[in-house]
């Protein structure tokens, strides 16, 4: 039995007060005990996150690491290393707006995954199609290249060790949900494709799915047999919603 994940990808949002408040939201609620918890700060808030959460069983995410595991000089970059010693357990690679607007492409996503693990960071590698890839018939393709170059140069085994997140980017931020039968059917190629290389890993890694995920369309997608939980964008930024999304993984 993979234990379910709802996670909460805080993106470029929060001030002080802002995340002050939404810790105490956090800090609150009754999380389900079989679902592993964790929210992305923005680096600056990753701190007082760490420090608010004290006690509480939610893990703290970078949304971003450097290409290099230790400290040393590369300007405006945060080692993965840095981010362990200051508590962080997971770090997001690869997410859409990464690749789309910073133009990460592959070569730095596998050497930003291997320096996540080489600190013991979980990665969690996100990856998705385009609306016109979708429309061209392409996901399946886009989706097994962006998950391949990263078993192909690291092997398959580093998934024993991170997370994948299945997220179209069509259905970020637009309130446009992929429906629990087209996240099933791309969660399900995803499993495959890893099974072909490792079934043991492939059974053990966890799918999360995100993309307009809210508490009223998260049982459905929670429930399909290879839907581990969720990436969880917007409606992590209410501690209440959240919650309720947690529970939802719970059921
Ligand atoms: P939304 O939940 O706001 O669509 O964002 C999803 C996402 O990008 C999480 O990483």
């Amino acid at each position: 039995m993979r234990r379910p994940m709802v996670a909460g990808n805080w993106k470029m949002h929060g001030t002080r007060a802002s995340v002050a408040e939404l810790i105490k939201g956090l800090g609150n609620l009754a999380l389900p005990s079989g679902v592993d918890v964790a929210v992305f700060p923005s680096f600056l808030h990753i701190n007082q996150v760490i420090d608010g959460l004290e006690g509480k069983s939610i893990k703290v995410g970078a949304q971003n690491a450097a290409v290099e595991s230790k400290q040393g000089a590369l300007t405006g970059e945060v080692a993965p290393s840095q981010l362990a010693e200051e508590g962080c357990s997971l770090v997001l690679v690869g997410h859409s707006e990464r690749r789309q607007i910073i133009g990460e492409n592959d070569e730095t996503l596998i050497r930003k995954f291997a320096a996540a693990q080489a600190c013991g960071l979980i990665p969690v590698l996100c990856i998705g199609e385009t609306l016109e890839q979708r429309e061209a018939g392409k996901t399946l393709e886009v989706v097994g290249h962006q998950l391949g170059s990263i078993i192909e140069k690291l092997g398959v085994g580093v998934f024993a060790k991170a997370v994948i997140a299945y997220e179209p980017v069509w259905a970020i931020g637009t309130g446009l949900t992929a429906s629990p039968q087209q996240a099933q059917d791309v969660h399900a190629a995803i499993r495959a494709q890893l099974a072909a290389e490792n079934s043991e890993v492939a059974q053990g890694v966890r799918l999360l799915y995100g993309g307009s995920v809210k508490a009223a369309n998260a049982v459905e997608l929670f429930g399909m047999p290879d839907i581990d939980g969720g990436l969880i964008g917007g409606a992590s930024l209410n501690a209440d919603e959240f919650g309720a999304i947690c529970r939802a993984a719970g059921n």
